[in-house]
């Protein structure tokens, strides 16, 4: 764990121009697909910055979504997974019979979105698909792939742009990688 004191150095892998625009053309795929009913789950904390900007990416395509948000835990101060997930908050809105598209930062060893779609199937929403920043060249621990993606990006410890390692960082405009 880095002191918190010690600046590390943060090398960009996606600047802000490119994550607008990428978004912007994600947003016309999301839309081009025509969702019905549709709820937005962003999967916090890791996507808050990333959902802000897709859902007004969504909003520009003349979508026009609820949002709930879902807050799961799986990293805690720690670079790797605890490969265990749990709900820190739940949703407050019923996703009976909708149309849910579930929003994470990163898919890495698909843990986190296969729980939240399993919790979100039981409770019998009609359909689920996930949207993600960042698609992880990362062995899987559950067979899972991402409906939508912004980027597929490298096995490596990436931050910004929401991220955080020991919730510092997710300030940052970009999505950068640490270089110890
Ligand atoms: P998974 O459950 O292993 O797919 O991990 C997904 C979750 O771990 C994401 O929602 C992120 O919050 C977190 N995560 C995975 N990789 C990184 C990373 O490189 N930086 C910050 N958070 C990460
Ligand atoms: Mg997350």
């Amino acid at each position: 764990m880095p002191d918190r004191n010690a600046e590390l150095r943060i090398e960009t892998i996606y600047s802000a121009d490119q994550i607008r625009a990428r978004l912007e053309t994600l947003a016309g795929e999301i839309a081009a697909a025509k969702p019905q009913n549709l709820l937005v789950v962003p999967v916090l904390k890791g996507s808050f910055v990333f959902a802000a900007d897709l859902l007004r990416a969504l909003h520009a395509a003349n979508l026009t979504p609820e949002v709930d948000f879902l807050t799961l835990s799986s990293y805690r101060k720690s670079r790797t997974s605890l490969g265990q997930v749990s709900i820190l908050r739940d949703l407050d809105l019923d996703v009976q019979n909708r149309h849910v598209i579930l929003i994470d930062d990163v898919l890495d060893s698909g843990r986190t979105l296969a729980f939240a779609k399993d919790l979100l199937s039981a409770r019998g929403a009609a359909r689920i698909e996930t949207c993600v920043l960042l698609d992880k060249n990362a062995p899987r621990a559950v067979s899972i792939e991402a409906d939508y993606c912004a980027f597929t990006c490298p096995n490596v410890f990436v931050v910004g742009y929401g991220m955080d390692v020991a919730h510092r960082y997710r300030e940052l405009p970009f999505v950068g990688r640490l270089v110890d």
